[in-house]
């Protein structure tokens, strides 16, 4: 298999939706020999109608390590949307492909949308690519992206639950000093307040962290959920050896965001901590 579709079915799961979200796969640096399996186990015992992974599926965008994310996709039996990470362009001994065509390879083995989409009746999510050949340590999301998502958004129903997914972060977290914000941040939760997005999904800072910003445009207010690396040795922040994924699960009323931290000693995603906030 050298490449395949993003299935994202148009007609889905009625409320309440699971999902699972994690990020910062980075095959190629997998943490625990038994972490990949572990993870695959959990979210099939878990009743989920869709995987969502934020980005850096690669340590280096290796070919051999494009394979593996690949074959783990595949063994997934739950529909997913995936959005790349800075980790998937070429690596930086690479200029010229980087510049040229930074995600030749995350086309042909992940996926050819680059931003996205799930239109479900109860549920809109858009993915958007912050990774690019020339980017910076925080990503860029252009303006070309937020025109996407003023039109992705405008178009779905009033009554879906609103998902924006990009790998950088748009916020400063006080738990890791000084990290890196991507360009068009302020813009892009201004954009995503006044498309009445109730959540962002990303990663990046290796972190896992919830927040609820208040009152970002005209009082609206969004969770911006934060997956730390699901797999990988690259964890950081007060515990960097651990490995976490999130369960949401989005009901008429509230959002609930449930933490999974790996456990090495049973092998097994055990829950950390949950959280719950109304639906904006
Ligand atoms: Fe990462
Ligand atoms: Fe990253």
């Amino acid at each position: 298999m050298s490449s395949f579709d993003q299935r994202a079915p148009e007609s889905g799961p009625r409320l309440p939706i699971r999902i699972a979200h994690i990020s910062d796969l980075h095959f190629g640096r997998i943490a625990d020999p038994g972490i990949v399996d572990a993870l695959c186990d959990d979210m099939h015992r878990s009743d989920l109608d869709l995987v969502v992974v934020s980005g850096d599926l690669t340590q280096r965008a290796f070919p051999s390590q494009y394979r593996d994310a690949a074959a783990f996709l595949t063994r997934l039996e739950i529909p997913w949307l995936a959005v790349p990470g800075n980790h998937d362009v070429y690596p930086w001994w690479r200029p010229v492909l980087r510049l040229r065509d930074p995600l030749r390879r995350y086309r042909k083995w992940i996926s050819q949308k680059l931003n996205p989409t799930v239109r479900w009746a109860d549920l809109a999510v858009l993915g958007i690519n912050s990774a690019f050949g020339m980017t910076v340590q925080g990503g860029r999301i252009a303006l070309s992206d937020r025109e996407q998502m003023s039109s992705f958004f405008s178009s779905v129903a009033d009554s879906s639950f609103r998902i924006l997914v990009v790998h950088h972060h748009l916020t400063q977290l006080d738990a890791i000093l000084d990290h890196d914000i991507a360009h068009g941040a302020r813009e892009t939760l201004l954009c995503a307040a006044d498309q009445k997005v109730g959540m962002i999904l990303c990663g990046h800072l290796h972190i896992s962290h919830v927040a609820h910003l208040e009152n970002i445009s005209q009082g609206r207010s969004l969770i911006i959920c934060t997956a730390g690396t699901s797999t990988s040795d690259r964890g950081r922040g007060s515990d960097p050896s651990a490995n976490f994924y999130n369960q949401i699960t989005v009901d008429r009323e509230q959002v609930v965001i449930k933490e999974k931290k790996f456990d090495a000693t049973s092998s097994l995603f055990l829950e950390s901590s949950v959280s719950t906030y109304p639906r904006a």
